[in-house]
C-alpha cells in the first residue's frame, strides 16, 4: 500500500544543516520510504493523501542509549557522582524487576512516554531478570518501537543486581531463546560495564556475540573514579577500552555510552573498529561526569549518536536531549575561547535522528529504501512571530520549544503510532 504524507519536510541528511522541502510530498510503500517529492508525482495523483500542511515533518528519534528500569528514579539522587549514585539509588531500583507484575506497568508506561515524544527507536538496557526482559521488549514492539534491548550481566561488586556467573550464563541463554519471537526488537549483548564484570563473564560474552553474531552495548570512560577502578582491575591494559577488546567486545557496532574522558587514542580505537559513542549530555551534567569532547570526536571521524541515558539523563525526550547537547556544546566552546566551535541545530538534529538510523542499517535522511519513521510537529501553540518565518527558522523554535503536545503524529516502522 501507498502512503503520502504531506508538509514542511526537514532530513537530516548530512551532519550540517537540515535539507527542507517546503510544503512537499513523503512517500512510502508498505513502510519503506519512497522518496521526498517537492509537488505529487504523477503516478500518485489519484492516491489520498494525509495532509499536514502548515506541520513540520521530522525523521523519528533515535535513543541510543537509555536504561529501562530506571523510568521509576527518573529525577532522583542527582547531587551523586556516578559510583555511588549506582549503588544508593540504581541498583535498588533495578532489583525490583524481579517482579514480572511491576516490570508490566513500568514498561507499559515507558514504551508509550517514548512513542508519545517520538522516539521511534532504541538501544535500550534491561535489569538482569530475563523475563523483565522480555517483558520490556514485549512492550517496546506492542508500542510499535524497533531497535536493540539487552539483559543486563552484573556478576561482580553488583549489590542487590549481583547474579553468579553461571547464573548470568544460564539467564542470558534462557532469555535469547525468547528472543525469537520478536520481529522489530532484536536483542543485544550487555555486559552493564567492566567493573560488573568478571573476567570469566566478559569473556563467554564475547565468545557468544562472535558465535552468534551478536552486537555488543556497555559504557566506557564516564567518570574518573570509574576509570580509576577499570585500571585497577585490569592492570594489564592501559586503556579502558582495552578492557573490552581483550574479551572480543570491542567490534563493528559495539555501542559505548558516554567516552567523556576518552582521549585521542581512545577515540581512534573506536574509529577503528567501527565502535559507535552515544553522548548523553544530560546525564553527564546531572552526576557531574564532564563535558564529553563532542565536536573533536566529530572531527576525528568518531561515529557519534545521542541518548537520553535516564536516568543518569532526567529527560526522556530526544528534543530535550537535543537541546542539552547545544547547551554542552556551548559550555564547550565558551571555555575554550571559541577554539571548538559549539554544534548547530542541524548538527544536533543529525545526532539525534540519522546518526542512530544508522545503527539499524538506514542512509541518511528519509532515503528511499528507509524504512518510515516520522515525528510531525504542529508549532500553532508557539508565540506569536513578529515576521513570517522560514521553515528552518520555524524547525530550530521547534527543536527548543517543542514537548509531547505539540507532536501530533508518529510513524514508527511505517505504522502511525501515535
Ligand atoms: N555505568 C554503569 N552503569 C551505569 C548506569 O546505569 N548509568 C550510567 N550513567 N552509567 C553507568
Ligand atoms: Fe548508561
Amino acid at each position: 500500500m501507498i502512503e503520502l504524507i504531506k508538509g514542511n519536510i526537514i532530513e537530516a541528511k548530512t551532519f550540517g544543516d537540515p535539507a527542507i522541502t517546503q510544503n512537499g510530498y513523503l512517500a512510502a510503500k508498505d513502510g519503506v520510504v519512497l522518496g521526498v517529492f517537492s509537488a505529487l508525482p504523477e503516478q500518485y495523483a489519484n492516491l489520498p493523501v494525509t495532509d499536514y500542511s502548515g506541520q513540520l515533518i521530522l525523521q523519528g528519534f533515535c535513543d541510543m542509549h537509555l536504561h529501562a528500569p530506571q523510568y521509576p528514579m527518573l529525577g532522583m539522587g542527582m547531587d551523586l557522582p556516578l559510583m555511588d549514585w549506582l549503588k544508593t539509588y540504581t541498583y535498588k531500583t533495578e532489583a525490583r524487576f524481579a517482579d514480572s507484575d511491576f516490570a508490566r506497568g513500568t514498561y507499559q508506561r515507558l514504551a508509550a512516554e517514548l512513542v508519545k515524544n517520538g522516539t521511534t527507536r532504541v538501544c535500550i538496557y534491561s535489569s538482569t531478570h530475563a523475563d523483565a526482559t522480555r517483558i520490556l521488549m514485549q512492550e517496546l514492539e506492542r508500542a510499535g518501537i524497533g531497535g536493540f534491548a539487552g539483559k543486563v550481566n552484573m556478576d561482580r561488586d553488583s549489590c542487590e543486581c549481583q547474579e553468579g556467573t553461571e547464573e548470568s550464563k544460564r539467564e542470558t541463554l534462557r532469555w535469547l531463546e525468547e528472543c525469537a519471537q520478536f520481529k522489530k526488537i532484536k536483542p543485544i549483548l550487555t555486559p552493564r560495564f567492566t567493573p560488573s564484570c568478571t573476567n570469566e563473564l566478559m569473556g563467554w560474552l564475547g565468545k557468544l556475540a562472535e558465535e552468534r553474531g551478536l552486537y555488543v552495548q556497555s559504557h566506557l570512560s564516564e567518570n574518573y573514579k570509574e576509570i580509576e577502578l577499570v585500571k585497577r582491575l585490569h592492570p594489564d591494559c592501559e586503556q579502558y577500552w582495552q578492557t573490552y577488546d581483550k574479551y572480543g567486545l570491542w567490534k563493528e557496532h559495539t555501542i559505548m555510552a558516554h567516552c567523556v574522558h576518552s582521549d585521542a587514542r581512545e577515540q581512534q580505537a573506536m574509529i577503528d573498529h567501527n565502535v559507535l559513542c552515544v553522548h548523553c549530555p544530560d546525564s553527564n551534567i546531572n552526576i557531574c561526569s564532564g563535558f564529553a569532547p563532542v565536536r573533536q570526536m566529530k572531527n576525528r571521524g568518531v561515529w557519534l549518536a545521542l541518548g537520553s541515558d535516564i536516568a543518569g539523563g532526567a529527560q526522556l525526550p530526544m528534543l530535550q536531549v537535543i537541546t542539552g547537547c547545544l547547551r554542552m556544546s556551548k559550555a564547550r566552546a565558551i571555555a575554550t575561547d571559541g577554539a571548538e566551535p559549539f554544534l548547530t541545530v542541524g548538527e544536533a538534529y543529525y545526532l539525534a535522528t540519522s546518526a542512530g538510523a544508522r545503527y539499524f542499517g538506514d542512509r541518511d535522511g528519509f532515503a528511499p529504501g528507509n524504512p518510515l519513521h516520522a515525528v510531525v510537529v504542529s508549532d500553532a501553540s508557539m508565540p506569536p512571530s513578529a515576521r513570517t518565518l522560514s521553515v528552518q527558522e520555524r524547525f530550530e523554535r521547534a527543536v527548543y520549544l517543542a514537548d509531547d503536545r505539540a507532536i501530533t503524529a508518529v510513524y514508527g516502522n511505517g505504522q502511525k503510532i501515535k
